[in-house]
């Protein structure tokens, strides 16, 4: 049962987010999401950004496959004139799941196929491709990582939340971190898959850093020994060696970064069906590795480090920022704001409409810190009907330079198309946050070690057949 989004209008969107204490504008005026934008070297044509959404469904050595290439073809086909490709992981061992894109020799021929479809199919619906922007978020798991935990430190909430399935028990703090030379090899790694997805020509790249996989932990790494934690200076130096050698090795390739601008911390269900609701995990004042988090009270914000590395960043070369927050095994709510939890998730600790506020918010601040780069915001879904009003009224305002959609676009692959001819997305495509795209990517039990994720009951010939299969088999 929705307990939360009941609204007919914008207006009471607003009146809600006022009643809970935040200002939220939205409009109806659209006209702001069409207009272009410089992103460093490149032109989109509007503000409308399909955010990385894994499929979980390429091959098992990490090439795109026929389902990869249909969402590919679809974000397309759809209008927005950013497309974001999905995590792809630099190195095998750095994949999150077995599906999950790999960035190799062997994958670039793949690669360069989801690029081309992308682009014809923007083309045929469009008619021009010379304005859409499309690049390649390029991951390391980390703790993530699903053949075996890969750890930048010790979190002593989100260790004995980290399952270590070949050796059957959660992470301990006696096991070992990725040493200094292995982070080097990882330097290499991130750039070698950067000159790949330049040959192949994408637009830019994307070097992850959120959601708590390898990149995010090491932002929040004050407690690492060596070269690569403590200070801020040494917890972003992979990324600094990522981006000089880019910038000196590939130099047309604009780089871009999602960056985790507030951490949180773990929650966890407690309670029975309805009233199982996220509490945060027992935890010691003062939280040591929680970026952007007050270190004495983890709802709120601290964004003194965020908001200095986004101005490194772009005096580094950096030519996007995306931003985001949280970690997805942890606190989904703060990630994704949803009306129904995922199925590893838990009833939602506090009004979804006050996670899309933190997100608006947050962006905003980054925004306003580096005027001069763009910075897209996150966490819209939740919206439903009401998410382009939201955006429209972000980006007038100057909060945030572009709107990234994320679940939405699984239900809805041309909700721009459906805004620009007209004015309104189409009702019976609105992502209703039902977090089936969530259950499937955490489904494990299929022959191939992981179900394909896309959204059941709105593209339904394809994935409602995937979510009986998922249903039989847990059946
Ligand atoms: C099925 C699924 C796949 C996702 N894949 C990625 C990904 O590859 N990279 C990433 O940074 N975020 C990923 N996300 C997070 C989304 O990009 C987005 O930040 C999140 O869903 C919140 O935005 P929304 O409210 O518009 O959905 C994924 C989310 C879902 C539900």
């Amino acid at each position: 049962m929705a307990r939360y989004f009941k609204f007919k209008s914008p207006e009471e969107v607003t009146a809600e987010a006022a009643a809970l204490g935040h200002e939220m504008r939205l409009s109806a005026d659209f006209a702001p999401l069409f207009l272009p934008l410089a992103i460093g070297t490149l032109r989109a044509g509007n503000r409308l950004l399909v955010q990385p959404m894994e499929g979980c469904d390429g091959t098992l050595d990490g090439n795109p496959d026929e389902l990869t290439l249909r969402r590919y073809k679809r974000f397309g086909a759809g209008g927005a004139k950013v497309i974001w490709g999905e995590a792809t992981a630099v190195c095998d061992a750095g994949r999150a799941n077995s599906r999950q894109l790999l960035a190799a020799e062997h994958t670039a021929a793949g690669l360069e196929q989801m690029l081309r479809v992308c682009r014809q199919a923007h083309r045929e619906a469009c008619g021009d491709d010379g304005d859409l922007v499309v690049g390649l978020q390029l991951t390391h798991s980390g703790r993530y990582s699903y053949r075996k935990p890969l750890l930048a430190t010790h979190d002593p909430i989100l260790d004995p939340l980290t399952r270590d399935r070949d050796a059957g028990r959660f992470v301990t703090a006696g096991d070992p971190l990725l040493s200094d030379d292995d982070l080097k090899r990882i330097e290499d790694q991130y750039v070698a898959a950067a000159k790949l997805a330049a040959r192949i020509g994408y637009d830019f790249v994307d070097l992850k850093q959120c959601h708590r996989y390898l990149l995010s932990e090491l932002l929040a790494a004050r407690n690492r020994p060596g070269e690569y934690g403590g200070s801020l200076e040494n917890r972003t130096r992979l990324v600094r060696n990522v981006i000089g050698r880019i910038r000196s090795e590939v130099p047309h390739i604009v780089i871009a970064t999602r960056l985790n601008s507030y951490d949180g911390i773990p929650y966890r269900g407690e309670g029975e069906g309805e009233n199982f609701i996220g509490r945060p995990c027992p935890h010691e004042l003062p939280l040591a590795t929680a970026f952007g988090t007050n270190p004495h009270d983890h709802l709120a914000e601290d964004l003194t480090e965020p908001l200095a590395y986004v101005r490194m960043l772009r005096d580094w070369g950096v030519r996007l920022i995306n931003v985001s927050m949280g970690n997805p095994y942890s606190n989904p709510h703060v990630v994704r704001p949803a009306e129904f939890p995922p199925v590893d998730g838990y009833h939602a600790p506090e009004h979804p409409l006050l996670g899309v506020a933190r997100h608006f918010r947050i962006a905003r601040q980054i925004q306003a810190a580096i005027p001069d780069v763009p910075v897209v915001g996150s966490g819209y879904s939740w919206l439903q009907e009401f998410a382009p009003h939201a955006a429209a009224a972000n980006i007038a305002a100057g909060h945030a330079a572009l709107a990234g959609f994320g679940r939405a676009t699984l239900a809805h692959p041309d909700f721009a198309q459906s805004l620009a001819t007209s004015g309104r997305l189409n009702r019976k495509q609105i992502c209703r946050t039902f977090s089936y795209c969530t259950a499937l990517m955490r489904a494990k039990n299929h022959p191939l070690g992981q179900y394909p994720t896309g959204c059941p009951p709105f593209d339904k010939e394809v994935y409602g057949p995937v979510w009986k299969e998922l249903e039989e088999g847990r059946g």
